[in-house]
């Protein structure tokens, strides 16, 4: 059976960092209150000038590194991301322009706010599993700096910039748990929910790009609910345990959601990958940068079980189980 196997990982973080107390001297908040409602320390926040798809092609870059692989050697490039460069063309072709691709590999983007690195690894993991391609690079990638709302405090310590990116490569399995590569992906969406999460703006409604708005509470609620289903959902397709996944690398949106979420599925705090602390909700990125720390300080070794869930805006929510 033909998989998706991950050949390498990389990860980019804009060099400025503000850290709570400088956001509590610009508005009313404070370093406590931003710790105790969602763990965050402190976010990453691109420079002028620099764009998703720079973030996207430097993590992009030392995933393929990783891979040992150059720029030719990808056939797809999909990126996640809710904050392109442009309206059009996605972000993807930008990456691949500035990787210096010849090969009329195809790049697109996926968007499905903070569950995107889920979507865009299924959609990855489809186009390889197909025969169409033999190589694939995911991205998630964000600029959430650009749509806050800087006057509101009830959204905007929430958020950073960052990118993450994984390469795939075609690898043969038995058709088993056992087999390195992605084993399964879930994906749902509810666009009925649509007001507890979204931007106020778009090309085709305002012809702005507008601003992050959220209603927190009925967000949270959503969130550990919907991951832990669709992480039970995961386990069931495949035939595997709780007990039997080495590493639960959740979207990083809040601790309080991550603990929340783990205490429902009965994991351990010392098998879920937290980088919230210091990458704050990095949206489509989060994901892919705690994997990609994960592998760097050799947590994640060759033959784990890693299981990723998300959920973001839209609604949208998924999951996807993965043998390193
Ligand atoms: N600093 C100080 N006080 C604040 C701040 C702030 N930054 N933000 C809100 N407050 C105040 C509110 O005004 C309110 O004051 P009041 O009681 O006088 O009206 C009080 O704190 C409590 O506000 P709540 O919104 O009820 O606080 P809550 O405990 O729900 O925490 C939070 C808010 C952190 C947003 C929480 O609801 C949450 O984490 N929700 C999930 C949202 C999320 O993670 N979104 C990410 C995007 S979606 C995703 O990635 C899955």
């Amino acid at each position: 059976m033909r998989r998706s196997v991950v050949a390498g990982m990389g990860r980019y973080l804009p060099e400025r960092i503000v850290t709570n107390a400088e956001l509590a001297g610009r508005i009313d908040t404070s370093d406590e209150w931003i710790r105790e409602r969602s763990g965050i320390t402190q976010r990453h926040i691109a420079a002028d000038g620099e764009f998703t798809s720079d973030l996207a092609t430097h993590a992009a870059r030392q995933a393929l590194a990783a891979a040992g692989m150059a720029p030719d050697d990808i056939g797809l490039i999909v990126v996640a991301t809710s904050t392109p460069d442009e309206t059009f063309p996605a972000t993807a072709t930008v990456v691949q322009s500035k990787l210096g691709c010849t090969n009329d590999s195809m790049g697109f983007d996926v968007q499905a706010v903070c569950s995107g690195f889920v979507f865009a690894l299924a959609t990855a993991d489809n186009f390889i599993k197909a025969g169409q391609v033999d190589t694939a690079l995911v991205i998630g990638a964000e600029t959430f700096s650009r749509i806050l709302d800087w006057n509101d405090r009830g959204t905007c310590v929430l958020f950073g910039d960052g990118a993450g990116a994984m390469v795939l490569k075609a690898g043969e399995g038995e058709g088993t748990s056992d087999d390195r590569g992605v084993l399964s992906t879930h994906l749902h969406s509810d666009g009925s929910l649509h007001d507890l999460l979204y931007v106020d703006g778009g090309p085709s409604s305002t012809g702005e790009v507008g601003v992050l708005r959220m209603e927190g509470r009925e967000v949270f609620r959503h969130a550990v609910s919907k991951m832990s289903a669709v992480v039970v959902e995961a386990l069931e397709a495949t035939g595997l345990k709780a007990e039997d996944v080495n590493w639960f690398v959740p979207h990083q949106a809040n601790k309080r959601i991550i603990d929340g979420t783990a205490r429902k599925l009965g994991v351990g705090a010392e098998r879920v990958v937290v980088t919230i602390d210091v990458h704050a909700n990095t949206s489509a990125a989060s994901i892919p940068l705690a994997l990609s720390v994960a592998v760097d300080d050799a947590r994640i070794k060759q033959g784990d079980l890693v299981l990723i869930e998300a959920m973001g805006g839209g609604l949208t929510w998924g999951s996807g189980i993965l043998r390193w």
